[in-house]
């Protein structure tokens, strides 16, 4: 038999092809379609990303406001959801209940399978993706205000897609500098290749299962800390610092301790992270209009950032996206546990547009495995066991 070899983590495997995004890792270069990152930061919107990397173009300006009016009018999600969640404890995750409530999503529009006609019908396919990216900022908004025992506040059709958000997460009127900040966070965080929750989107779109289906799997597997829960991870540790005096020996402890520094490393990138440069941009932005809480963690952020690179730098290990976010959402205001959930809201329109590139030419995933297992023996009859 010819030998079959593993590579842990599939570590250079290319598993698809896929003409979403493009990341250089040596550069620090991250580009949609082909538009850089930070020109998409600087002049698109989170709904036109969204539409970019759905549909391949830049939409017309008709299209796009289609778009934004179907995603404004698609917020509500059905009262039995909010059941469901009433059921939820909430000393609970975020990221569990949010998993739960897109995967219940499921069930209230139902669609077990999707027969060949509905995956050829491009606009079929928008309409689902647009309904779900409109419904998850509502589930994680709705669930702050519950698990604190508040009513749910109504989304409002006047407001953009993150100052939405930041209205029913708050109840307050959105502060304009922090909903476009919030935009362009979802901008840097809709779509990033294959990374492990994305792939978790092929693999689980290519059974030709349901999108909810498809979403939950993929939160599931954001929320852990070596990938997106990386972001809460991260300032727990900078509270856990405390002071910039303190970082030099947090980082002796813990590195000799063999321990990672969270928010550090990345499989692509040998460089910084370009998404971690512009987040620190954004920080600075906030700094400025004298809008940061506690700039005492963002002094101890810069300083772990400026100490872990000197030590981490040279092996190719330097900041990454969930280094700053976590900061930039917590000076914002936003409790740390919601920090995944936000990267959630954004990373669907990545993972849909991932969804549906794999259901225009579809094979099911089935890799192999090298068997390290027991060889052919007998079940034992009698008192034998023990
Ligand atoms: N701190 C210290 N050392 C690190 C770090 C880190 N954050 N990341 C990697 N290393 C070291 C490892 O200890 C290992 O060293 P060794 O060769 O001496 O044993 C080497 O770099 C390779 O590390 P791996 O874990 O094998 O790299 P891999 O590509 O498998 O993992 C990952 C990448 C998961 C991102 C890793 O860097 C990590 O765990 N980082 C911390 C968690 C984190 O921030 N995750 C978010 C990533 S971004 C995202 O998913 C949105």
């Amino acid at each position: 038999m010819a030998e079959t070899s593993v590579a842990p983590g599939l570590e250079g495997i290319a598993a698809t092809c896929s003409s979403i995004s493009e990341i250089d890792g040596q550069a620090g270069r991250l580009s949609y379609r082909g538009y850089p990152i930070d020109e998409l930061v600087e002049h698109s919107s989170f709904e036109e990303v969204a539409l970019l990397l759905l549909d391949g173009e830049l939409p017309s300006a008709e299209v796009l406001e289609r778009f934004d009016r179907g995603l404004r009018s698609h917020r509500q999600v059905k009262y039995n959801v909010r059941e469901i969640m009433k059921f939820m404890p909430v000393t609970g995750h975020p990221m569990d209940m949010l998993h739960c409530a897109v995967a219940s999503l499921g069930m209230f529009y139902p669609q077990q399978e999707l027969s060949d006609s509905e995956r050829e019908n491009v606009s079929h396919l928008d309409a689902m993706a647009m309904r779900i990216i409109a419904r998850i900022p509502t589930i994680v908004a709705m669930w702050e205000q519950m698990r604190y025992g508040n009513d749910p506040l109504p989304p409002r059709a006047d407001l953009n897609h993150a100052a939405n958000f930041l209205y029913m997460l708050t109840g307050s009127e959105p502060d304009p500098l922090h909903a476009r900040i919030l935009d362009a966070c979802l901008i840097l965080h809709a779509e990033h290749t294959i990374n492990a929750s994305t792939f978790s989107v092929l693999v689980t779109a290519s059974t030709l299962t349901n999108p909810y289906h498809v979403i939950a799997g993929a939160i599931g597997t954001l929320a852990g800390p070596l990938h997106g829960g990386a972001n809460q991870k991260v300032i727990e540790m900078l509270e856990s610092i405390g002071r910039v005096e303190k970082v030099a020996s947090f980082l002796d402890e813990r590195l000799a301790r063999k321990e990672k520094i969270w928010g550090f490393g990345h499989r692509v990138y040998k460089t910084r992270d370009p998404r971690a440069v512009l987040l620190m941009g954004m920080m600075q932005r906030l700094a400025e209009a004298g809008n940061l809480r506690h700039s005492q963690l963002f002094d101890v952020a810069l300083e772990l950032e400026r100490q872990a690179s000197e030590r981490l730098g040279p092996k190719g290990i330097h900041a990454n996206v969930d280094f700053y976010s976590g900061i930039l959402y917590h000076e914002m205001g936003i409790r740390s546990d919601l920090f995944t959930p936000i990267f959630a809201m954004a990373r669907s329109a990545g993972w849909l547009a991932h969804w549906r590139e794999q259901l225009a030419d579809n094979r099911i995933f089935r890799p192999t495995q090298v068997y390290t297992g027991a060889g052919p023996r007998h079940y034992p009859r009698g008192p034998s066991r023990g």
